[in-house]
């Protein structure tokens, strides 16, 4: 098959990694690509939201099937139109994908379908008088969210009454979250530890991967500002057989079965953020695509070929995969150049890229790296590498990621060093579900 792979980070390389793995892949593109993907794939250059030159792409190149990494195109209908052009395309289309591009839509489906979520009401322009009394009716600590997509940045967890009004003022009445926060969201606090759960989903069938859990805040002990993710480990401990069956009874499966009663079936993949309340795991979002670094620790850990299981979700016979899992842990820590999420250089030269992985169980992702025109390996984002190990327990996961990481040679670069901290101290909040 000739698979074509859209996006540029570490979760596109990490695809591509086990894709190329895959004896039914004849060719690999990924649009666009980094340094690192173009070693396993050749680097096209698109742009994940040029809708246009990748229908155009996979047509003029016959491509079998094109897996879609991140959610802006997903929600921009990449997958309608690349479906309208009788091309296979893994991922949601624009109507299921609001799962993640609407707040108020995932809520009001939970509510629909009576999946667990935090309490909540939806307010849009010249309703912020309504949104501040829920706001004191909900009593801090109170959330309000943009109901848009916003890159991390659209959630305000309100420690005080006061923090929630000025909140929902500038996001109504000065468009903080810009065009995202024309609409908001305000919902309970929910108290828990957070947890992901990621399934590949047919239209119909919830295959389940194993349990997750990441790192937003971009410092140790989880400080500093949130991120995409500084890194991310699997198995979750706290994600015990007995959980994960009740997030798929009661999330997953109700979610599944309401977008297909809609008329509007999901495929893809379905991620769950949860948290772990004590009265069980409660929805906190859904994302309609792999999470970045779930998905590098994810690969690392999957034995079975990928490349039949997309095919599968694709064509609503998932329920005849079954998909292998290595018993060991997988640890990801994203190196990030100094200063993200703030402003950050670029185009500073990497080295030892190659000593890092002299150990079988290690694998660099990258995510933000080009090449210079000496051949350099450089910077160029803000998370640039997903340094991914594997061990028979966590500790040796994050030993074997640490050494690994001090063999990397970038002055500019940053990352936590307490990544999996919670699974390496077992020490998880009591749940009594
Ligand atoms: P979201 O994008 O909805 O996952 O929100 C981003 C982060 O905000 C989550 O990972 C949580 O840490 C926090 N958060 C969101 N909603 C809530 C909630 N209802 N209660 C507590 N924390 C929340
Ligand atoms: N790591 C969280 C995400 O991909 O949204």
């Amino acid at each position: 098959m000739k698979v074509l792979v859209v996006g540029s980070g570490g979760r596109e390389h990490a695809l591509c990694w086990a894709l190329a793995a895959s004896p039914l892949t004849d060719a690999l593109y990924c649009a666009p690509g980094n340094a690192g993907i173009a070693d396993t794939a050749t680097c096209v250059d698109i742009k994940p939201t040029d809708i246009t030159g990748i229908v155009a792409f996979a047509t003029e190149n016959a491509i079998d099937l094109v897996v879609v990494g991140p959610e802006d195109p997903l929600v921009a209908g990449l997958v309608d139109a690349l479906e309208a052009a009788g091309v296979k395309a893994f991922g949601p289309t624009a109507e299921a994908a609001r799962l993640e591009g609407s707040k108020g839509y995932m809520k009001d489906l939970c509510a629909e379908a009576g999946i667990p979520t935090a309490a909540y009401r939806r307010f849009g322009a010249g309703e912020g008088e309504a949104a501040r009394a829920y706001a004191r009716e909900l009593g801090a600590p109170v959330v309000v969210k943009a109901d848009g997509l916003a890159g991390g940045k659209g959630v305000v967890v309100c420690a005080t009454a006061d923090e929630a009004e000025r909140a929902i003022d500038s996001a109504l009445g000065r468009d903080a979250f810009g065009e995202a926060g024309r609409e908001i969201v305000v919902e309970e606090h929910l108290d828990g530890e957070e947890a992901s759960v990621l399934a590949l989903v047919d239209g119909r069938n919830v295959l389940m991967m194993p349990g997750a859990q990441d790192h937003k805040r971009a410092y140790d002990g989880e400080t500093g500002p949130n991120t995409g993710g500084m890194g991310a480990y699997s198995p979750a401990p706290v994600l015990t057989p007995a959980r994960e069956q009740r997030v798929r009874e009661t999330i997953l499966q109700p979610a599944v079965d309401a977008m297909r009663a809609r008329g509007t079936p999901f495929r893809g993949v379905l991620y769950a953020g949860l948290m772990l309340t004590r009265d069980g795991p409660r929805l906190l979002e859904f994302n309609v695509r792999f999470g970045d670094p779930e998905c590098q620790v994810l690969m690392m850990r999957l034995m079975s070929d990928l490349l039949p299981a997309l095919v599968a979700s694709c064509d609503g016979v998932l329920d005849s995969v079954d998909l292998r899992w290595r018993t060991e842990t997988a640890i990801c820590v994203v190196m990030a150049a100094r200063g993200y999420p703030g402003k950050y250089a670029k185009g500073e030269v990497i080295s030892g890229l190659d000593l890092a992985e002299r150990s079988g169980d290690v694998k660099v992702f990258h995510a933000g790296t080009a090449r210079d025109d000496a051949g350099n390996v450089v910077s160029a984002g803000g998370r640039v590498l997903g340094v991914t190990a594997l061990g028979n327990a966590v500790d040796e996961a994050h030993s074997r990621a640490y050494a690994a990481l001090s063999r990397i040679e970038w002055p500019g670069g940053f990352y936590r060093r307490d990544i999996g901290w919670r699974a390496l101290q077992r020490d998880t909040i009591p749940t009594e579900d």
